[in-house]
């Protein structure tokens, strides 16, 4: 959480854009790039001269947007050397001519060193000062650097952004100057050793036009006039504080007054700054501070460390991360207008990054992790989870399932490793929070900064402190070490399965665990070495209490181990409930039918909480999917979400019926399949259309878009009509090219289920696209056009039209994209194939220089097939045309491989879902006349 999560679980709805609506509170994290950024440079200064302190000044030049300044460092020797090597960037300008390097000589007189030379290294941010003689170990030296740079308006450093108050009738337009100098970006502004764990004090004084104030790390001491209508401000000196946390905006923002209710805490002092018009929706922010401090304080057991906080919400801010100084965050606007979690993970740093300090780069992950943790904690404690709608940390769980069971993790977007890397971590905590018990954890992380204020640590420090505490409360066995449990989950991307199998006989059970993989093959190399430290809390249907987490046994990197004292046939086991490790369960059948028959009965829904439920229904399907498991087991556990009204619950279900659909969409089963989904949703939805009301939750209203999404593409007729009368005033209007009135979640279902006509308009406003409209728009456009239609004539007339009659009105990177949404369901790869099959001359001529398209023609239309007859059918096609695929020969090759995979998943899997169909449609009415005909 703590880390931006592209979700994975998402990515597979490519047209079923509510789906969405599950991230947007991640739309507005970010990456923090110091988590891992490989452009931080790891060589890092040297370290003979250490810095004790910095007085800095500061003058800017709105007028030509440029400042100059001097920086006085007082440093220490710490080990012979003859140079001084700080940071500085390459646009910063040096004074050399006035530069002035002292010795505080034993009289306490500045001796001033004569320098030998001055370099600035090129292509790299470094100034270097050469001396004739060495520096003294333990010597006292001083610097005095004179610069100048200038002012930008992208967020590294120091830079301008604008704004415009619309004061009566006179817009004004404003600006203001902020920093921003995290990771490294102090060195832009003025030379020093911009590394975190260099904490030291800082004098500053800023000057700066009147008629602007300036906000700070700390309370202002003094102003006083300089020439040409500036003023100069003083500031109390900083607490030891790394350049990185340095930082201040000039403005005209206006302190917001607040609300007076629920300041509870006298100190700090805490001030919101925004635009005057954003007085209003702004004031109640200083209260939601207040309120996350006290929880914060409360759980560090530490005042907060500073006598002020100023929080800003700048206007127009760009960076993709609120600017966490020391004692002023600031914000995007909007950032402050929702929720707890934003403001909560920036406060956690003032604590856990500016008092005490992530050594390197490296360490900041963990950090981060701990902030997205507690930033969720406190989140979820002070408005009981509105906020997320109850779904962290299962968002970020789930894109973890899914990426880490595929053969090659990350193969695809290899920046997600970063962000995943992070998330793991924040699970890996959760995990500990709920094993270790919440108050052992706390007290371990509040060891962790106890006596380090100033100071910084490294992420081992968390993991020691504790092993200690969890040692010291007989939370872990004196063997054991958080260290090692940690390692187990993140050095390797990938997770464990779970398997629990039952000796009803003696009441025991074997629990066994091996690498979890969801895709085919499963033949990673070296999966029998990858072991974990798994935790395994276990339920007893005949003494169920969600509120006891402790561990029943710990599996320690072993792969079996023995359960005792379980209850007898009757009553069922879950192991890992609410999610507590990132890692799924399997049982024997008898153990997975007592579940499911249990959350048939009212009494199970209402006993198992929701994080269970949602779990027991997610592992089944994907553990059936993996093909750990029967799918008639699986699909047995499904028959309870007829009763169940909880989004949590349900969203995972959207997720199967999108996998499995598209797995099956080829056979006969297919159909069979389609009918159980109506049948699910119908209910679901007209029950949630029937019971609209104003103030419903919001997750009421996302589970009531993603039902009616996927009944629309099931055919449903209500949603079908009413997207077509929505899509009749577009092709109705007198210009169709100027701009598209329909709402993307209607342009899908029109050209799926909607006539020849529809289609074709649609296709006429891609081809007549002006120049001046959002290029985005055609993009979807065209990918609905593609990716919709079940008829084939569709999908051949675009075919004809880009393909074979090469519109010029259409691009490679159309045709690519073309291509790729054909391959996302059967009719359309099985339409590309036959098309292939057909023009195979013409095609082949076509895309003889084209070799990128090519093997992207090949494999979209080869690759997906998953039964048998797809098989017969690529293969006749690889013996008709052999040795003429070129490039794509080994593309054809591969296609053919994976068919045969997944031919025998089909073939093993298909008959056992058919049969549980069958028997559940024999049963039940099919809501057929609500549906459009195929
Ligand atoms: C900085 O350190 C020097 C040398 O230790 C000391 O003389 C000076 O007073 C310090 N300045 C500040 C602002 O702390
Ligand atoms: C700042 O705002 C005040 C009052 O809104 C105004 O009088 C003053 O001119 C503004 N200063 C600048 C530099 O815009
Ligand atoms: C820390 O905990 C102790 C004992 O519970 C308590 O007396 C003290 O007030 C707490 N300090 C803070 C700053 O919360
Ligand atoms: C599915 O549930 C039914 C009814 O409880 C049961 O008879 C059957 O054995 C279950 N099938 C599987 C494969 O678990
Ligand atoms: C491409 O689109 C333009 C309109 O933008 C149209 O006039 C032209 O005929 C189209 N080209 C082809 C080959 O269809
Ligand atoms: C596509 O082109 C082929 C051959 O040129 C033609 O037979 C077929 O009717 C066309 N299909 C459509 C839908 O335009």
């Amino acid at each position: 959480m703590g880390c931006r999560n592209i979700s994975v679980v998402m990515v597979i709805f490519i047209l079923a854009a509510p789906a969405l609506s599950w991230r947007m509170y991640r739309l507005r994290r970010s990456i923090d790039l110091s988590a891992t950024n490989p452009l931080i440079p790891d060589s890092k200064l040297p370290t003979e001269l250490v810095p004790m302190n910095y007085t800095l000044r500061l003058e800017l030049n709105v007028e030509r947007l440029t400042f100059e300044g001097y920086v006085k460092i007082a440093m220490t020797c710490v080990k012979r050397t003859n140079q001084i090597n700080l940071h500085a960037h390459q646009d910063l300008h040096i004074d050399e001519e006035s530069m002035e390097i002292w010795r505080h000589g034993d009289d306490g007189e500045r001796h001033l060193l004569k320098i030998r030379r001055i370099d600035r290294v090129p292509k790299k941010p470094l100034l270097v000062v050469y001396f004739h003689d060495d520096f003294v170990v333990g010597g006292s030296y001083g610097a005095r650097v004179p610069f100048k740079g200038g002012i930008w308006e992208n967020t590294d450093g120091l830079f301008q952004g604008k704004y415009t108050l619309s004061d009566g009738e006179h817009p004004q337009e404003h600006q203001y100057f902020a920093t921003h100098f995290r990771p490294h970006n102090a060195r832009r502004v003025f030379p020093c050793f911009d590394e975190p764990s260099y904490k030291v004090p800082f004098k500053v004084s800023i000057v700066r036009p009147k008629g602007y104030h300036t906000l700070f790390n700390t309370e202002l001491e003094s102003t006083e006039p300089a020439e040409d209508d500036l003023e100069e401000d003083h500031f109390k000196v900083t607490p030891p504080i790394s350049t990185y946390s340095l930082g201040f905006v000039v403005s005209n923002l206006s302190e917001v007054k607040c609300s007076e209710d629920g300041a509870s805490s006298e100190s700090p002092i805490v001030r919101v700054w925004a635009r005057q018009e954003l007085q209003e929706p702004m004031q109640d922010v200083q209260k939601k501070i207040k309120r996350v401090l006290d929880y914060l304080v409360d759980y560090w057991n530490v005042s907060y460390p500073l006598t002020k906080l100023d929080i800003v919400a700048l206007p127009n801010f760009s960076a993709v991360k609120p600017a966490d100084n020391w004692g002023l965050i600031v914000f995007k606007e909007y950032e402050l207008q929702h929720g707890y979690y934003g403001i909560a993970q920036e406060l956690v740093y003032q604590w856990l990054g500016s008092w005490v300090t992530p050594r390197w780069w490296s360490d900041a992950h963990v950090n981060k992790a701990v902030a997205g943790f507690l930033a969720a904690s406190a989140a979820i404690s002070i408005d009981s989870g509105v906020e997320f709608e109850g779904k962290w940390p299962m968002t970020t769980l789930y894109s973890i399932y899914y990426e880490f069971s595929k053969r090659y993790p990350h193969s695809r977007i290899t920046a997600m490793k970063q962000e995943t890397t992070c998330s793991k971590t924040e699970l890996v905590l959760r995990m500990l929070n709920f094993t270790l018990g919440a108050d052992t954890f706390k007290k371990g992380l509040q060891k962790t900064i106890e006596h380090r204020e100033y100071k910084t640590f490294v992420s081992n420090d968390i993991w020691e402190a504790l092993t200690k505490q969890a040692h010291l409360d007989n939370r872990l066995c004196e063997s054991a070490s958080v260290n090692e449990i940690v390692d187990s989950w993140i050095t390797l991307d990938r997770i464990p399965m779970v398997t629990v199998i039952r000796s009803y006989a003696k009441g025991t059970a074997t629990a066994t665990q091996k690498l979890y993989l969801r895709e085919r093959p499963h033949d990673v190399p070296d999966q029998e070495k990858m072991l974990w430290w798994i935790p395994l809390v276990l339920m007893r249907q005949d003494r169920l209490n969600f509120a006891n987490t402790s561990v029943s046994k710990w599996m320690k990197k072993v792969k079996e181990v023995e359960l005792e004292n379980l209850p007898d046939a009757n009553n069922f086991i879950i192991v890992n409930p609410e999610e507590i490790g990132p890692f799924p369960v399997n049982y024997d059948q008898h153990n997975w039918n007592l579940l499911a028959n249990y959350l048939l009965t009212e009494e199970g829904r209402m006993k198992i909480p929701v994080y269970t439920r949602a779990k027991l229904l997610h592992d089944a399907w994907n553990l059936a999917y993996a093909g750990e498991l029967s799918f008639a087991t699986a699909f047995n556990m499904t028959l309870f979400i007829q009763y169940e009204r909880n989004h949590l619950v349900w969203n995972p279900v959207f997720t199967f019926i999108d996998h499995i659909g598209r797995h099956i969409d080829m056979s006969a089963v297919h159909k069979k399949f389609e009918i159980y989904v109506r049948t699910l949703l119908t209910p679901l939805y007209e029950g949630l259309m029937n019971n609209q009301h104003e103030d419903e939750d919001k997750s009421t209203g996302n589970l009531r878009t993603l039902a009616k999404t996927f009944l629309c593409k099931a055919g449903y007729k209500p949603c079908v009509e009413e997207a077509q009368s929505v899509f009749k005033i577009w092709m109705d209007s007198p210009e169709p090219d100027n701009g598209n009135p329909v709402a993307n979640q209607f342009i899908c279902p029109v050209f799926e289920w909607g006539t020849q006509e529809e289609w074709d308009f649609g296709l006429q406003r891609v081809m007549n696209f002006p120049e001046s409209r959002m290029k985005s728009e055609r993009t979807y456009l065209l990918k609905t056009l593609a990716g919709c239609p079940v008829q084939a004539a569709k999908i051949n007339r675009l075919l004809n039209l880009t393909v074979l009659e090469n519109n010029e009105n259409f691009t490679d990177n159309d045709i690519s994209l073309i291509l790729k949404m054909l391959s996302g369901s059967s009719h359309g790869y099985m339409v590309l194939f036959k098309f292939l099959q057909q023009n195979w001359d013409t095609l082949k001529l076509r895309y003889k220089d084209r070799e990128a398209l090519w093997d992207n023609l090949i494999s979209s239309a080869t690759g997906l097939f998953t039964t048998q007859e797809g098989y017969d059918m690529v293969s006749q096609l690889y013996v008709q045309h052999q040795g003429e695929f070129g490039t794509a020969e080994h593309i054809i090759e591969k296609s053919l491989k994976n068919i045969k995979e997944e031919t025998k998943w089909s073939n093993e899997n298909l008959p056992v879902i058919e049969e549980w169909l069958d028997n559940l449609l024999s049963h039940n009415q099919a809501n057929g006349d609500k549906f459009m005909d195929q």
